[in-house]
């Protein structure tokens, strides 16, 4: 007992030099230690609480420390973003990946891809000014990388010099560690990703050398000028510049050679001396990358396509529903606890009442459950055979866990009857309430860390928080009695409510909820309305009709998504909960960051389909020049470019009264010279 006394206060005195340190360095910017000194005492605490659980109760750690980038490093703003990839987990997702670009770029025949091996480690962009390396950045949160030049210096693969290169040129790549080498360092991390990671950001590049690290080549960023035509000149071009480039690298087009590709990789993947998660298919000619562009997250021109999924079996003994922040009902499987890739799964979701009875999947039946990457674990199959002979047709609940019925909305676009059933109450249904409140928390919207899904469960349960507004209006000397919470960790939590209440327009509308209006539509209503007092008037029940008309004229915005913000606001507890929590808040003005060009202030609408370019291409275009698109022909439109292909004659009727500048096709291609 004595010796748990000794220990609990050396735990609590070093914690407390942490937090010195700790402030001294983040708060006053001045540290007092120097980092190795700072990184050992993190790395005792560790194993002080590693081996002590009880000191858990006094201060838990991962409150503390997290695995948040060291803010030590200096920040540099990617010069092009560090953009993320979309996901493909079938050969249908592939199949509509390369139907969206031939529609988007108007080709019929098929685009070549470029196919490489999806490298499970950590990206960096490596720049290079007139041959010679400048810096290297971490890809940081995409926007921002830290820059961690020394620790890539430790890289030996890497070349410092490149002969004939263009003045500038980012190299981006994957960074990671050969499963042999990891044998060595398997107490340590979890796996070869978290210790590249881990090693990246060690703060001393002595430190990050001791372990191997390696790179494949697979990109760039900023060029200046541009010498490459595609991306297999690419690749070979950074292969003769000594770059590692990955040898499963290969040209294909058609489906069926995606599909055997991918076979053919994923019975390969163990033998490789690295992790693969998936295949990288990138459209290969640039100008084509170019035309395709990029959402907000990820390019038009790339997909991740993962390896499939690892299965197993075991058996339903219960299906559970669980309520989603929309309010969406899931029926979930509990099934017993089964070993799936590495991690033990007891819950596996049967996504909706349909699936269930197309099944047909029972409680008592033996299953087959995939578990995909960090996808939820699902049930694919029923194995009819070992059914039990009394066993009942499941029948799906028509109520929510409040207690009140359930809807099958009518989809406004198909005119179908949607799958999914959905409590329609919001923040009046408890249930759907709790995840709404995790969604606002969550990383796009008031992104605040120490807040994550299971902590708002917990200050759910304790009452803590109820609705939006009670995040900026916590009691600390509640938390600081509970088991975990101590004072360094109730600081890092208030720091980050503090800085989340300074929010941008579109991130805040995106926080909210609204049906059908996420991060994309989120931006173009933010757009439009500006800053948070013309936002606000969507409360005023009078104003709001005339708002939602006028909100008819933006393209993206259509019936449905205006009907849920009619629902939205005229939900008188939404209401109430809104501006309570914009009562703490102070939003930003939304700032487009609009292209100036040959359209710059103009307003632009599309009608009929077009022979070189799709209607999507069209309108990126016209943005990229600086045209806002309208949704509806208005007074305010200032061209209406009408496509060869049934063009809508309504429109051309009412531009044509309005005395609105009409634009053939042809002349819309002479206009920005294409
Ligand atoms: S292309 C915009 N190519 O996968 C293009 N990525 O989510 C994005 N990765 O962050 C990257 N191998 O860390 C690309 N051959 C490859 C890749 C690759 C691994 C990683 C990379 C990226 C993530 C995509």
């Amino acid at each position: 007992m004595k010796n748990q006394e000794k220990i609990k206060n050396l735990y609590k005195e070093k914690i407390k030099k942490l937090l010195k340190f700790n402030n001294a360095y983040f708060e006053k910017d001045s540290p007092i230690v120097s980092d190795s000194v700072f990184d050992k005492l993190k790395e005792e605490l560790i194993e002080l609480a590693a081996k002590n659980p009880y000191l858990k109760k006094i201060e838990n750690l991962d409150n503390l420390i997290g695995s948040k980038p060291s803010a030590k490093f200096e920040k540099i703003k990617h010069v092009k973003p560090m953009l993320s990839l979309g996901n493909a987990f079938q050969i249908k997702d592939m199949l509509d990946f390369k139907k969206k670009i031939n529609n988007f770029l108007n080709i019929s025949s098929e685009i070549e891809l470029s196919s490489e091996p999806k490298i499970d480690g950590i990206s960096a962009s490596l720049r290079y000014e007139n041959g010679k390396l400048v810096y290297g950045l971490s890809r940081g949160d995409g926007i921002f990388g830290e820059n961690i030049t020394e620790n890539l210096m430790t890289i030996k693969e890497i070349p410092r010099s490149l002969k004939n290169p263009p003045r500038i040129i980012e190299i981006r790549g994957e960074v990671y560690i050969g499963k042999k080498d990891f044998e060595k360092l398997k107490d340590k991390f979890a796996n070869p990703r978290n210790a590249a990671g881990g090693s990246l950001r060690q703060k001393d590049s002595a430190q990050t050398s001791k372990i191997p690290l390696k790179f494949f080549a697979y990109g760039i960023g900023e060029i200046s000028p541009q010498i490459f035509k595609n991306q297999t000149d690419l690749l070979n071009q950074l292969k003769s510049w000594g770059f590692p480039v990955n040898f499963y690298c290969k040209k294909m087009k058609s489906i069926d050679a995606v599909e055997k590709n991918h076979s053919d990789l994923e019975s390969l993947r163990s033998t490789l001396n690295y992790d693969v998660d998936g295949i990288v298919y990138k459209v290969n000619n640039f100008d084509f990358q170019e035309r395709l562009g990029s959402t907000s997250n990820s390019p038009r021109w790339a997909i991740a396509y993962k390896f499939s999924s690892v299965k197993a079996s075991s058996k339903i003994n219960n299906i559970v529903i669980q309520v989603g922040r929309t309010g969406a009902i899931t029926p979930v499987a509990k099934i017993n606890p089964v070993t799936v890739g590495g991690v033990v799964v007891s819950n596996a979701t049967l996504h909706n009442e349909d699936e269930i009875n197309r099944k047909d999947i029972r409680v008592g039946d033996t299953v087959t459950i995939q578990r995909a990457g960090d996808v939820i674990p699902q049930v694919v199959s029923v194995d009819i055979s070992k059914r039990n002979k009394t066993s009942k047709k499941f029948i799906f609940p028509n109520k929510c866990l409040c207690g009140f019925t359930t809807k099958k909305e009518i989809s406004m676009t198909t005119k179908k009857i949607d799958s999914v059933r959905r409590c329609t109450r919001g923040y009046e249904c408890n249930y759907t309430a709790k995840e709404k409140l995790k969604h606002i928390v969550s990383k796009d919207a008031f992104d605040i860390e120490g807040l994550g899904k299971k902590v708002i469960d917990n200050f759910w349960k304790l009452k803590f928080i109820k609705e939006p507004g009670d995040i900026f209006n916590l009691s600390y000397k509640k938390i600081e009695k509970l088991e975990g919470w101590g004072e360094l960790s109730i600081k890092n939590l208030k720091n980050a409510i503090n800085k989340s209440k300074n929010i941008v327009l579109d991130r805040f509308i995106y926080s909210i909820g609204i049906r059908h209006i996420g991060q994309e539509n989120a931006k173009i209503l933010a757009n439009f309305f500006k800053n948070s007092q013309n936002f606000s008037e969507l409360f005023i029940s009078n104003k709001r009709k005339d708002i939602l008309k006028n909100l008819e004229e933006l393209d993206g915005i259509g019936e449905t998504q205006i009907r849920s913000i009619e629902d939205f606001f005229s939900n008188k507890k939404n209401s109430e909960i809104i501006q309570s929590l914009m009562s703490f808040l102070n939003i930003k003005n939304y700032q487009k960051n609009i292209k100036t060009g040959k359209l710059s202030n103009k307003n632009i609408m599309f009608t009929g389909g077009f022979k070189k370019m799709s209607r999507s291409e069209a309108k990126a275009l016209a943005e990229e020049n600086g045209a806002k698109i309208l949704g509806t022909v208005s007074r305010k439109l200032d061209y209406l470019v009408i496509g060869n292909s049934k063009p809508t004659k309504k429109k051309i009727t009412k531009a044509r009264e309005l005395k609105i500048d009409l634009m053939t096709e042809e002349s819309w291609y002479n206009l920005l010279n294409r």
